[in-house]
């Protein structure tokens, strides 16, 4: 197999803390060999061996392909209005979620599908090479397996997301609602999926029905990830720990029980600074949860209600400025830890085995994401070896 040597990085971050200095595995004066889609070597330029091609960094920084554990791309229409209006002063409110389920249910596959390409296309430029995104705007039968059929034509992480709000027409009967998304529409959406999600919150599931999705969706084969504690405090972060779920996301209102259960468990915890700036809600605390020693992702949680972001960078400067993360925690956040969230050992790091998803940077370090926000700073991507 062909091999390319990527020489002069001003400094890769490798997630590897045998390769390098610290949790990043920092090396200075770095280079990579590329074999085929995977990592072959990486270390300093002056040990690096010989390769069939060359490629010189030019002094860049380079950093693993950012791991978005957290999106809603199957949506279409917009809610400038309802944005507009929390800019005013109004709450987020959970129900907004229905204006984009009748966009949906309105819309083609073609303009599903173009709208998942456009904003993964948007993603990438950013430096995101591994996006999860999930169904939820759809909530029929029909309309959360197509959801979930289109997303899988772009990305193996796909999540079923059947129980975002109580369909419209169960309000009066959520029991049946729950029946529903456990069964028949389970059936249909198990095939596409590889997770099961629930937004436990009030205006949304209980700490029961959740429970009754997750299980549902274990018994499928399906893994569990939870839409948990974002708007109040609540049993979601609890149960995913129960459930030994990938994920617990959003944590925004934990109690000491909570980031205890989190540190004692395998269980993510997957911020979504995007989230916050977007409804004006108090920031996560990263480093409280950091401090008891959960693990920690970030991601965008891309969706047209209460997080429009497509940006993983942008994040990274939120939560570095708000959420008590320094520049390296938050690296490691969004591209380790948002593999963690997805069970993946085989992104987000940049080391011998690991698949070549790489973003090279105008800059000479990762800091820089944080140092200099709103700055278009990612340059070149590359995906399994491959310059996209
Ligand atoms: O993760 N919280 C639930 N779901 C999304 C918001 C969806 C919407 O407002 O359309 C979230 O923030
Ligand atoms: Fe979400």
């Amino acid at each position: 197999m062909r091999t390319t040597l990527v020489r002069n990085i001003a400094s890769l971050v490798t997630n590897d803390p045998e390769r390098g200095d610290g949790p990043l595995g920092l090396v200075e004066d770095a280079a990579l060999v590329i074999e085929g889609e995977r990592i072959a070597w990486a270390g300093r330029t002056a040990e690096a061996p010989d390769a069939d091609d060359v490629v010189d960094a030019r002094g860049r920084a380079v950093i693993p392909g950012f791991v978005d554990s957290h999106s809603h791309l199957v949506f279409a229409g917009d809610r400038t209005q309802e944005f507009n209006a929390r800019m005013s002063g109004r709450p987020y409110q959970a129900g907004g979620i229905r204006t984009t389920v009748t966009a949906t249910r309105g819309a083609s596959d073609e303009a599903l599908g173009a709208n998942v390409a456009r904003y993964l296309a948007e993603a990438l430029r950013q430096g995101t090479t591994t996006q999860e995104t999930k169904s939820g705007y759809g909530l029929t039968v029909e309309d959360e397996a197509r959801a979930l059929r289109i997303a899988a034509e772009h990305t193996d992480e796909v999540t079923y997301l059947g129980a975002h709000i109580v369909a419209p027409e169960y309000a009066d009967d959520p029991a049946a609602y729950v029946a529903l998304v456990t069964g028949e529409m389970l059936d249909a959406c198990a095939p596409y999926a590889r997770w099961i999600d629930v937004f436990c919150e009030k205006g949304a599931f209980d700490g029961d029905q959740a429970r009754a999705v997750l299980t549902a969706g274990r018994a499928k084969g399906l893994l569990a990830r939870v839409h948990a504690n974002q708007l109040t405090y609540g049993p979601g972060v609890q149960l995913a720990v129960e459930l030994d779920a990938a994920s617990a996301d959003h944590c925004t209102h934990l109690t000491d029980a909570d980031v205890d259960a989190l540190a004692n468990s395998t269980t993510v915890a997957t911020l979504l600074p995007g989230a916050e700036f977007s409804t004006r809600a108090q920031w996560p605390d990263a480093r409280r949860l950091l401090d008891a020693g959960a693990t920690v992702a970030l991601s965008t949680d891309c969706n047209p209600g209460s997080s429009f972001t497509s940006s993983m960078p942008f994040c990274i400067a939120l939560a570095v400025r708000d959420m008590g993360m320094t520049p390296d925690e938050a690296l490691w956040s969004a591209t380790a830890g948002g593999a963690a969230a997805l069970r993946r050992t085989d992104i987000g790091r940049l080391t011998p085995g690991a698949r070549a998803d790489l973003a090279f940077l105008d800059a000479l370090s990762h800091v820089h994401l944080a140092y200099r926000p709103g700055v278009p700073l990612v340059g070149e991507v590359w995906r399994a070896g491959r310059r996209v």
